[in-house]
């Protein structure tokens, strides 16, 4: 595409712009220059003035950056505050009480519309229920839910008392739920009995069941919202139905007095061990960007705008952008709880439609697949009260975006393409979508405050062309830690260059214009449909499976999810017949979830190795991409190994 179309359409897009707050919005490149001026003359006086318009504080801050002990940083950790009565009572108090803090339709197609006032008093109700059961700040609470306001009610009452909450996706099987609870060491778990998904109410309670079942966990009591209507075992010393207990509680609650560096939430996330990492997010610093980048990569404007994000809670992109970022900001966020093609490949645009939908934010997967779909599903809606269009989750492909761009946005709506990861909380790298002229397949410049680079191996930054991306300096929201694994934090982000700067795992590639292209993961995490797994993780898996000696996974090219799986496992016993291949696809949805389910297993006599033992990947994922081998397999303990897979390929 050529590059002055793309300058023509951005003077078309700013007629679109609604006029703005200018302390809040940016509008022009010259804004951002002179933001990224600010920050560059006083990096900490700008914070301070941002994080003093932007959040409300039971006692202000005068500290802003605490960098005595890097990488463990500490922002404005004299202040005291509340992430609810910002989500919430602020709102409520400058006359808001009335607007529509959430939209949620169900799957079978049910509306519910929560304005602020109601959404404080459930969340009062609900934080007095947790305070019932004994409920502590700094206590970790599990959340573990289908797409339904009491999700963000059951966030949103954590944070009023200080409890930590732990959201886990509901696609998790049992035992990940397990080892979740395990490792943060929840008092209460959280969960529905089933919801919507497909057409059928998807089970939840047995899964909390199971995992606690055999005891021996820190779990006293199991919360249960009533939403499928399934049937569910009940231990009555142990589960509460949510209804029932919410409605003798007072919805009076006040907001606890919360150190800004009060631990707000753990989000599971995989890394490149078998084992995922509880990345924890503290109080004032996440709430900030969460709010600023609402108001800058979205243009969001509260009361005017209806904003979906179709993320799950289970992930951070559910996190900042369906409950944090849009309710901080005192706006209409959509929730919707089922499947985006059901029934049928329209029903994202029928809700756009519905519910006069101005901000859409989805992945480039689920856009692949709409595609796919055809364009007779969106040409049946009405989609003129879209104006701003967002990707996330893994680089948009030029064809996808064109589409988004033209189809979707019917070439009126910018399309914001937001890097950022669990870790960052909140986007790191993006266009201002009235200022920045875009580039498909681009995130662009990094956002005010945000000090992104690409460098080399010895972290010498390159001007032009490929290398690793890093952020050298700290920012609000970035990660705290890793919960109870503070050797595990400092080795995966700091000491690729010796504690400098902090190391994304991506790699990516500056042009000419110091735009930014995210090359993908440079570590053995894939990204299948915008999701994140660890190759080590379905390894482990696959292992634990009686017939499995060795598996080594690998990332393939896949048209629509980005990556899918493939598994080379060598059998200990059994026979390498499609019922095993079934039984372990079943096993690793089993103990992961079904997102980690091979998409293909083939078996090996041996894995390709070299002499010092090592599983040679690269190969394996040119193996498993079809590509021819370039590489010297020479090194291999067994050349013949690699023969043999290319032959069962040909075959
Ligand atoms: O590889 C990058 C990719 O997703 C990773 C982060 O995954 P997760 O923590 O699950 O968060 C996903 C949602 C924020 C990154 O390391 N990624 C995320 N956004 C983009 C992306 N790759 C390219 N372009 C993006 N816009």
């Amino acid at each position: 595409m050529a590059e002055e179309t793309i300058t023509s359409m951005l003077e078309e897009r700013r007629k679109f712009a609604p006029p703005r707050n200018e302390t809040a919005h940016i509008a022009s490149m010259e804004q951002y220059a002179q933001w990224r001026a600010r920050f560059e003359a006083d990096r900490e006086g700008a914070w301070r003035e941002l994080a003093l318009e932007h959040l409300h504080w039971q006692q202000p801050f005068t500290r802003v950056l605490n960098r005595e002990r890097p990488p463990f940083f500490r922002w404005f950790e004299d202040g005291y505050l509340n992430v609810s009565e910002n989500c919430l009572d602020r709102h409520v108090a400058a006359g808001h009480g009335a607007r529509t803090a959430i939209i949620w339709e169900g799957e079978p197609g049910e509306v519910r519309r929560i304005s602020y006032a109601e959404l404080l008093a459930e969340v009062c109700r609900a934080a007095n229920a947790l305070k019932q059961l004994g409920i502590e700040a700094g206590d970790r609470v599990v959340i573990y839910m289908p797409m339904i306001p009491e999700a963000a009610v059951a966030m949103l009452a954590c944070t009023r008392i200080g409890a930590v909450h732990s959201v886990v996706f509901g696609a998790f099987s049992a035992q990940a739920l397990r080892d979740r609870i395990e490792d943060a060491q929840a008092k209460l778990v959280i969960t529905a009995d089933g919801g919507w998904r497909r057409g059928a109410v998807h089970d939840l309670k047995s899964k909390v069941d199971q995992a606690l079942d055999g005891g021996g966990n820190s779990v006293r009591h199991v919360l249960v919202v009533r939403r499928g209507g399934n049937k569910v075992a009940w231990k009555p010393e142990r589960d509460l139905d949510w209804q029932e207990v919410l409605c003798v509680e007072s919805d009076v609650c006040p907001p606890a007095r919360l150190n800004a560096e009060h631990p707000l939430f753990i989000l599971y996330t995989s890394g490149s061990t078998g084992k995922p990492k509880g990345i924890l997010h503290t109080t004032a610093g996440y709430l900030l960007w969460a709010r600023l980048t609402m108001l800058w990569s979205f243009d969001f404007h509260a009361g005017r705008d209806v904003f979906w994000c179709t993320a799950d809670i289970g992930w951070i992109t559910g996190h900042t952008y369906s409950v944090y970022g849009p309710l901080a900001c005192g706006g209409t966020t959509l929730m919707y709880e089922g499947v985006p093609t059901f029934p049928d490949p329209g029903r994202l645009w029928q809700i756009c439609a519905a519910h006069d939908v101005t901000i859409f934010y989805t992945a480039p997967t689920a856009i692949r697949a709409l595609i796919k779909a055809g364009d007779e599903w969106p040409a049946r809606h009405d989609l003129s009260s879209l104006r701003v269009l967002g990707t996330v989750g893994e680089p948009i492909n030029p064809e996808a975006w064109m589409w988004y761009y033209t189809v979707i946005g019917q070439r009126r709506c910018p399309i914001v393409d937001t890097w950022w990861q669990t870790e960052t909380g909140g986007h790191m790298i993006a266009p201002l979508p009235f200022a920045t002229p875009t580039k498909p397949g681009s995130a662009t410049l990094p956002l005010p405050g945000i000090e992104a680079d690409v460098v080399d191996g010895d972290g010498k930054s390159i001007a032009e062309g490929g290398g690793l991306l890093v952020i050298r300096e700290p920012w609000p929201s970035m990660l705290r830690g890793i919960w109870g694994d503070e050797q595990r934090y400092l080795e995966t982000y700091w000491r690729k260059f010796d504690g400098r700067f902090y190391f994304a795992g991506d790699g990516a590639r500056r042009d000419e214009d110091g735009y930014i292209w995210i090359m993908g993961r440079v570590d053995d995490v894939l990204n299948v449909s915008g999701h994140r797994l660890g190759t080590m993780e379905i390894e482990s898996a696959l292992v634990a499976h009686e017939a499995v000696a060795e598996a080594a996974v690998v990332g393939r090219p896949d048209e629509v999810k980005g990556e899918s799986i493939c598994a080379f496992v060598v059998l200990k016993q059994g026979t390498p017949d499609e019922a095993l291949r079934q039984a372990l696809k079943r096993h690793v949805g089993e103990v992961i979830g079904a997102i980690a389910k091979p998409d293909e297993i083939r078996f090996a006599e041996a894995l390709p190795k070299t002499r010092s033992g090592k599983i040679m990947r690269r190969l394996l994922r040119d193996i498993a991409a079809g590509r021819e081998i370039r590489q010297d397999i020479s090194t291999l303990e067994d050349a013949a190994v690699v023969r043999r897979l290319l032959e069962d390929q040909q075959g």
